[in-house]
């Protein structure tokens, strides 16, 4: 005999055996009316965590963007890598238990702003303030709070450009403000900020003064060589030799190569 999946039986007091003839079982009001609670939050949270998901495809594209405006104008490309991430379910619920939240859709939404998160790799730190500033002044960007760890690096030499910002996002049926976190940092600000990642994830660490000493360490010389490259690549620049009007012919053919190609 064929019932429904989602209501067994023998949960609901159905006798098998003795109701043969009965297709339609009775349905227990409580547990129905407790799975189809169940199924509806299961489905507003996999839709909160596609919103999410659409939300940073939108900042993404904007970074994008800004990256192929920049690669035409000034023959280079400021950012050399975009990732990004979706917090994890369990991460989501362990923010909102440590900030004495229940784990719902509205909570998430109005209390966690790095559930869509975006980190933008450039070369040199002047990239970086060029990038927020660009990000932050378009028209359907709204800027919830800025925290510049290069100006005020943290105690342990942490640096990088934070940017929590609003982005709308037009789904079929509603538009919706979505909050992504913007993480803006150097090649090598990256590559502390991961090496110091493993540290935090290690249990028991020997030394791990002396490596958290060493790490300082490394924070400030990185910071001083991210300075030095950015000063060379500037004189670099002025240096450059002015073009030929035949180069200038020549790179106005190429710039239009570049624009209609990407
Ligand atoms: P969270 O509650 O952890 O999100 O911190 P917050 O709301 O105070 O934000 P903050 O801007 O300080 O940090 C957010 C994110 O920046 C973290 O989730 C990390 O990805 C990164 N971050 C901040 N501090 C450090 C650090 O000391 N080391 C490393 N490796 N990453 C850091
Ligand atoms: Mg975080």
């Amino acid at each position: 005999m064929t019932g429904n999946p989602f209501f067994p039986l023998e949960e609901m007091g159905f006798d098998a055996e003795e109701n043969q003839m009965m297709v339609i079982p009775k349905v227990d009001h409580a547990i129905y009316e407790q799975r189809r609670k169940m199924v509806g939050t299961v489905v507003d949270y996999k839709e909160m965590r596609m919103r999410y998901s659409c939300a940073i495809k939108e900042v993404r594209t904007k970074f994008d963007v800004l990256n192929s405006e920049f690669n035409v104008r000034y023959r280079r490309n400021p950012i050399t890598s975009i990732n990004s991430r979706l917090k994890s379910s369990t991460s989501i619920l362990d923010k909102l238990n440590r900030k004495g939240l229940a784990f719902t859709v509205e909570n998430v939404e109005k209390n966690l702003y790095d559930v869509a998160g975006i980190r933008v790799v450039c070369s040199y730190v002047d990239d970086i303030y060029g990038l927020a500033q660009a990000l932050a002044k378009q028209d359907d960007i709204t800027v919830i709070r800025e925290k510049d760890y290069i100006k005020n690096p943290k105690p342990n030499g942490y640096r990088s450009y934070h940017m929590i910002v609003s982005v709308p996002v037009f789904f079929s049926d509603q538009t919706k403000e979505m909050a992504v976190e913007v993480q803006i940092r150097t090649i090598a600000m990256d590559f502390w900020a991961s090496l110091e990642h493993q540290l935090k994830y290690k249990q028991e660490v020997p030394n791990q003064k002396e490596i958290v000493g060493s790490l300082t360490v490394c924070a400030e010389q990185i910071a001083a060589i991210d300075e030095q490259m950015c000063q060379v690549r500037r004189q670099i620049e002025r240096s450059e030799d002015l073009p030929t009007e035949e180069e200038i012919l020549l790179e106005k053919l190429r710039k239009i190569d570049i624009a209609v190609g990407e």
